[in-house]
This record gives structure tokens, C-alpha cells and sequence, in this order.
């Protein structure tokens, strides 16, 4: 009798627990904090992400067997150190590897210490210094905190006046705290992107399926940055011979450079990837799944995903085969009309009934409340509205069936998600 704790509480953490809820050994989970739409599948804990030893104690009083962290904070802030110091069991990087998330300096230079592709770039923690090196480089250019700034810490600049108005955002009007003391200015690389997420035991590194994100608020990618405004599963672009490139240039070093820094990696490492024309690419790590990939790569996993989990844990990952499907996944986020800037919250959310009575199609909750027993929206992403189909064409229209079936006032979302575009970043 197995009790897991999930750690966080977004569409991400709704797709794990999903997945978890399949797994023969997993009885009852528990997610602190969760949301409403969460609420359904697992008993949702009034504890913060963030309040790591009010977590610590809860699993302890709770005899939790097992707990996952889907979110980047508690990582980067060391809850994997605190609960192994409690000799409770947990998936995820210490705060030492987790640094790879949590300083872009730290893991530029790591990867300019073992060869691993990715864009040129100097750091600086003094102003005047970044704009003197600015002055002398090409155009545009990409300015980086070097901390987490919620995903909205990377500004491409195509002028000199647009960099350095990013520099003093981030330098000296503190926009971001002190992830912006310090900053990452690095070249400007263009190709699709791709997200790889993977499985790591601190030895052996296990990619799963492919993902793209469209990370702009509206069509044809115009409009802000956002958290991610939909998925899809598996990517085009990601041919095999790309695939194994990468493995061998990109994802195997990763792990072993980590290892030799005595920075031993346990968790899920994220590839942020660009398929340049020189090869792939390293745009970024992340520490943990991403969101919203995780609504399109965890449905597709055959396997039995806490398995996984204790696999990495105990370091036995070349042990286990991971099976996936072979089918796809795409997923559109229903969110806030205003998102990513202000949205007003509260709207009460019609059809979820619909999409529950389809078994191709998942509905993840991220920003829902219950109010008078009806889901209301409480938060710029709300839903992501997932369609399983045999190939990617088929995913998506499911996934848009899905979407027709929700109703809310002010929703919005893009009509183009995993739509085939050329020369695009999709
Ligand atoms: P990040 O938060 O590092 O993933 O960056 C956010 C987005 O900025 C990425 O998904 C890319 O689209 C873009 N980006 C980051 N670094 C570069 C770069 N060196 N060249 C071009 N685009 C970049
Ligand atoms: N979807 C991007 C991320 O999770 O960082």
C-alpha cells in the first residue's frame, strides 16, 4: 500500500497524478497544494510548494511512502535534501542539480566545461561591463537573468537600446529580484524548437517522446510570452538520426558532466532544444516536466510511470524497459481572456461533463476553484483539453472537439496549436 505525495499544483501535477492513479502499487495520493479539478483525483493538501518543512512534516505524520515534485521552486530551494535528511523517500534533484533550473550561469558554463552544444555567451553581474559587451556584439541579441523569473526572464533584443533597456529591467530596476543580478548574454540562435523531457537515475538518462510548445498567447505565435499555450506529442522535426544526436551529444553528457561535478542528477531533466542548422541545440534545462508538455508526453506512456519514479530513485533505471504508445497527443490551454497580463477570475466553467464522458480526450486542470459545487475559473491558464489519436492530425482535431465542448466567459485559446507551419518555431 503505497502513499504518494505529488508536490505542486497545476495542469502538470493533474497529468502525474493521473498517471499515477494507473499504476497497481500506487493506493493513495496525496497534492499539496493541488486545485479544484485535482480535487477529484487525489486528496488535496492546504500546504504551499514552497513550504518545504511544513511538507516535510506532513509526510512525516502522514507516513507518505513516496513523494514527487512537479514544480521548480522547492527544487531549486533543496526539499529533496530536506526530506532525504528525514529518510523519507522522494523523486527529484537535490538543490545541487537542480541548479541547472535554477542559475543559467551555472549551466552555460557547465556546458562549455564538457563540450555540449549551445548558444555563445558571456555573464555578467555589473552593468556597465553587459552594456560595453553589448555595444560590440551582433544583432539581435538574447538577455537572460540568470535565476527563475517565472519563465518571463529571456528578452530578445533586436537593438542596442532594446538591450540595454533589458539590462537595466533586470540590473538595476530589479524587475525580477535578484534572479537579474546577475546575467546571461548569449547569441542568437533561430530553428525549431523542440522539448525533450527524460527520465535520469544519475547515471543513465532515458528521453521519453517529443514535445513542442507554442509559448506565445495567440496565433501564428504573435502576442506575449506565456507559460505555454498548448503541446503536442510527438514532434516532426525530431527525426531519429536527430534523436540519437542528441543522446549521444547532448543528453548523455549532460548526465555525466553533472555526476563528475559531484552534482549526481536524480529527477526528470528537461531539454529545451533548437534544431539548428549547425545541429541541436541547448536553449535551456529545466529540473522537472514541463507544463504543458507533461499533458501531452505522460498519456502516452505505456509503462507504469511510479515505477519509473522508484527506478530513479534507487538508481536502476537500465533495469526497467519503458514502453510508450504509438499513438499522439495535442493539447490547447484554455485561458483567462487577458492572459499573460491582467484577466479577471471567478467564471463558472461549463461542459467538463462532456469531455469526461470521451476516453481520447483529458481535461487537466491548472486555475479552476469550486464555488457552489460548480468548477469556476482562478487563474490565467485554467484547463488544458488533451486529444489522443492515432497520429498527430487526429490528436488535434480531438483535442479542438474537446475544447468546442467547454464554455466560459472571456476564454481564450489558439486555433493553431500543432499546426504544420515552415520556417516557423513550431
Ligand atoms: P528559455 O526561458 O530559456 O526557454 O527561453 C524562452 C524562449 O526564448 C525560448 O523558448 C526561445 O524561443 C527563446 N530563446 C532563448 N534563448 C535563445 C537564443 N539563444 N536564441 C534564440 N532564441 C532564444
Ligand atoms: N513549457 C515550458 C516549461 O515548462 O518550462
Amino acid at each position: 500500500m503505497m502513499r504518494v505525495l505529488v508536490v505542486g499544483g497545476g495542469g502538470r501535477e493533474h497529468a502525474i497524478i493521473i498517471k499515477l492513479k494507473e499504476s497497481e502499487k500506487v493506493d493513495e495520493i496525496y497534492c499539496a497544494p493541488g486545485n479544484a479539478g485535482i480535487s477529484c483525483d487525489a486528496e488535496c493538501v492546504d500546504i504551499k510548494a514552497t513550504d518545504i518543512l511544513a511538507l516535510a512534516d506532513f509526510a512525516e505524520s502522514r507516513k507518505i511512502d513516496f513523494t514527487v515534485v512537479g514544480m521548480d521552486d522547492p527544487l531549486v530551494m533543496g526539499i529533496v535534501d530536506e526530506f532525504e535528511k528525514r529518510g523519507l523517500r522522494i523523486f527529484g534533484p537535490r538543490k545541487n542539480a537542480a541548479i541547472i533550473e535554477g542559475s543559467k550561469a551555472f549551466s552555460k558554463e557547465l556546458m562549455k566545461k564538457y563540450d555540449i552544444p549551445t548558444a555563445k555567451y558571456e555573464t555578467f553581474d555589473d552593468f556597465n561591463d553587459a552594456c560595453s559587451y553589448i555595444k560590440k556584439s551582433a544583432l539581435p541579441i538574447v538577455v537572460k537573468a540568470d535565476g527563475l523569473a517565472l519563465g518571463k526572464g529571456v528578452l530578445i533584443c533586436e537593438s542596442i537600446e532594446e538591450a540595454e533597456a533589458a539590462l537595466k529591467q533586470l540590473m538595476i530596476d530589479k524587475k525580477f529580484g535578484k534572479s537579474g543580478s546577475k546575467v546571461v548574454i548569449e547569441e542568437f540562435l533561430t530553428g525549431p524548437e523542440v522539448s525533450v523531457l527524460s527520465f535520469c537515475d544519475g547515471n543513465t538518462v532515458v528521453p521519453m517522446v517529443s514535445a513542442q510548445d507554442h509559448k506565445r498567447a495567440f496565433d501564428n505565435d504573435k502576442g506575449l510570452n506565456t507559460g505555454g499555450m498548448g503541446t503536442f506529442s510527438p514532434s516532426r522535426i525530431y527525426t531519429p538520426e536527430i534523436a540519437d544526436a542528441c543522446m549521444e551529444k547532448i543528453f548523455k553528457p549532460t548526465a555525466r558532466a553533472l555526476k563528475k561535478e559531484g552534482r549526481e542528477f536524480k529527477g526528470i531533466i528537461y531539454f529545451g532544444l533548437m534544431i539548428t542548422k549547425d545541429g541541436p541545440k541547448v536553449i535551456e534545462y529545466n529540473a522537472r516536466f514541463g507544463d504543458p508538455e507533461t499533458q501531452v508526453v505522460l498519456p502516452r506512456l505505456e509503462s507504469d510511470l511510479f515505477e519509473i519514479f522508484e527506478a530513479c530513485v534507487d538508481g536502476t533505471l537500465d533495469k526497467i524497459d519503458i514502453k510508450w504508445k504509438d499513438n499522439a497527443a495535442a493539447c490547447v490551454i484554455l485561458a483567462s481572456g487577458g492572459y499573460p497580463e491582467s484577466y479577471q477570475k471567478g467564471f463558472v466553467i461549463d461542459g467538463l461533463e462532456k469531455c469526461a464522458q470521451r476516453d481520447d480526450i483529458y481535461v487537466y486542470h491548472a486555475g479552476t476553484a469550486l464555488k457552489d459545487g460548480k468548477f469556476i475559473t482562478n487563474g490565467g491558464r485554467v484547463i488544458g483539453v488533451t486529444g489522443i489519436g492515432e497520429n498527430l492530425d487526429e490528436a488535434i482535431k480531438i483535442a479542438y472537439e474537446g475544447v468546442g465542448m467547454v464554455e466560459f466567459e472571456k476564454m481564450h485559446f489558439r486555433r493553431d496549436i500543432g499546426v504544420k507551419r515552415e520556417n516557423i518555431n513550431s
